[in-house]
């Protein structure tokens, strides 16, 4: 089966990008399954159940988040109620929402499941991600061996570290949070496809989605700004995975970097 993630999508040329590129994307690889970061997704900080469901409509199948979760307030109702929303695993266990799901593959009886966490190193405090997803994956290997995980972290080497400890345990582990796309995709000796950072969807003349402007001028002079998302050249960044069915191990992954040449209609 062939899954596409996206990267961190950004404020609304993100969200533009997902809704035109990805019928196409869908076509060109038989897409059966499309995974995106959502954290940035509300004017570049947070997501709303109406931005949710926008891009549920563009054909995104599943939502993860990261450190931005909390951003909007109304995304409260998408913790309660919406199956198709993850958080970090790793928050403690009386928050709401979840960290893993399961869910159906459109046209097919094979189920995927889909496991969001986040990491420690210069990220607000959680619970302990290697120490607790372990058994949520023993637990969705229960139903299936088709895992794909999102860990949401800025360190590369925590983010490889916790994908060497689930190798042979999952399908595949990508990085996500510091919006830039890393080059070292690979299929480690136990199965699993692992790509540092998915990079992220959204305006790339910027810095990490934001105008360039403020950015510089915080950096210059400590003050506080206001950072607006950019506009210009937007890509849909991610990757494309290829699992094999029966074993859930991956059999390839390839970096996706598409630039959004139409405008909105
Ligand atoms: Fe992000
Ligand atoms: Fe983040």
């Amino acid at each position: 089966m062939k899954i596409l993630f996206i990267g961190d999508i950004v404020g609304e040329p993100g969200r533009r990008a997902v809704k035109i590129l990805l019928p196409k994307l869908r076509e060109r690889h038989a897409l059966d399954f499309v995974i995106a970061n959502g954290e940035n997704s509300a004017g570049g900080s947070g997501i709303t159940p109406k931005i949710a469901e926008e891009l549920f409509s563009s054909g995104v199948d599943v939502i993860t988040t990261g450190d931005h979760l909390w951003d909007q307030k109304e995304v409260a109702e998408l913790l309660a109620n919406e199956k198709r929303f993850l958080r970090p695993l790793n928050y403690p266990a009386d928050v709401p929402g979840r960290g893993g799901g399961i869910f159906g593959i459109p046209n097919s009886k094979l189920k995927i499941a889909v496991l969001n966490a986040q990491g420690r190193t210069f990220m607000p405090p959680l619970e302990n991600p290697f120490l607790l997803a372990p058994d949520e994956v023993k637990r969705l290997r229960q139903q299936t061996k088709i895992i794909f995980v999102d860990f949401h972290a800025e360190a590369t080497s925590e983010k490889i570290a916790f994908a060497r400890m689930l190798d042979g345990q999952v399908s595949a582990v990508v990085g996500t949070h510091t919006h830039v796309q890393t080059a070292d995709e690979q299929i480690f000796p136990g199965g699993t496809a692992y790509l540092s950072d998915a990079g992220f969807t959204g305006p790339h003349e910027s810095v990490l989605g934001r105008e360039i402007e403020p950015v510089l001028k915080k950096f210059l002079t400590g003050m506080p700004q206001r950072f607006e998302v950019a506009k210009n050249r937007v890509l849909l960044q991610g990757a494309v995975l290829e699992i094999e069915d029966a074993s859930g191990n991956a059999i390839k992954i390839q970096r996706v970097s598409e630039l959004l040449t139409t405008q909105a209609s």
